[in-house]
């Protein structure tokens, strides 16, 4: 006799395992997270679609910095007209000031560790 209950929780523990793919990509899509994000303190929108920025800025972010360093092509015009920067500390953390409760909070909700801090300043740290 094998034992039933320890099989049935290797079976739950495989399907939880195989599909948490797809529950990242709904928590990925889903509006609504479990958590409470500050609101931007300037801007009706982002420097693109909110909810595209929502699933894209890391590559927005990468595409700025390769502008930046490569093409040395500091400021672009945002989907509102609006000439931004390109910048990660200075563009980004000026409508978002709060990075604690907006950046890392939602970064550690969903367990993710930006390294970008090892170098590029958060505003906030520099001033008295
Ligand atoms: C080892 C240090 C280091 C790390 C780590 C790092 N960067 Fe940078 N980054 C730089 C330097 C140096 C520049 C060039 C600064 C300049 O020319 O203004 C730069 C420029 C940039 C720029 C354009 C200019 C600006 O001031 O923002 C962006 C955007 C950027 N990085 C994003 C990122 C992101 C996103 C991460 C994390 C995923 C990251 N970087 C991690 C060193 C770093
Ligand atoms: C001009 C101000 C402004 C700038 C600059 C800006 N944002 Fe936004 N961002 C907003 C606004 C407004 C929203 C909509 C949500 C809100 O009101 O807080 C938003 C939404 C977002 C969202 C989606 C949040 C959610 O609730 O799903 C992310 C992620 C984001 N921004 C990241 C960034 C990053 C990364 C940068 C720099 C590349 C940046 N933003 C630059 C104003 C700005
Ligand atoms: C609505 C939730 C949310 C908000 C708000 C948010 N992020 Fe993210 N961020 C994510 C997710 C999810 C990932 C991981 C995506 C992946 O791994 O494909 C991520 C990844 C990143 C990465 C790439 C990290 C890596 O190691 O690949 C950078 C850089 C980043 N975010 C910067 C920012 C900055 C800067 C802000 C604040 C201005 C911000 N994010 C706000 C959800 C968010």
């Amino acid at each position: 006799m094998y034992n039933g209950g320890k099989v049935l929780i290797g079976i739950l523990v495989f399907l939880v395992l195989i599909s948490s793919p797809l529950w990242y990509n709904m928590a990925m899509d889903g509006s609504d997270y479990q958590i409470e994000l500050e609101k931007a303190v300037r801007g009706d929108d982002c420097v693109r679609d909110s909810a595209w920025m929502k699933a894209n800025h890391m590559d927005l972010l990468n595409e700025w910095r390769d502008q930046v360093v490569r093409n040395d092509e500091r400021f672009e015009i945002g989907s509102d007209g609006v000439q931004y920067e390109r910048s990660l500390s200075f563009t980004c953390l000026s409508c978002h000031e709060n990075k604690d409760k907006f950046c890392d909070r939602c970064h550690d909700y969903l367990g993710v560790e930006p390294y970008c801090w090892e170098c590029h300043i958060v505003p906030k740290e520099v001033q008295p």
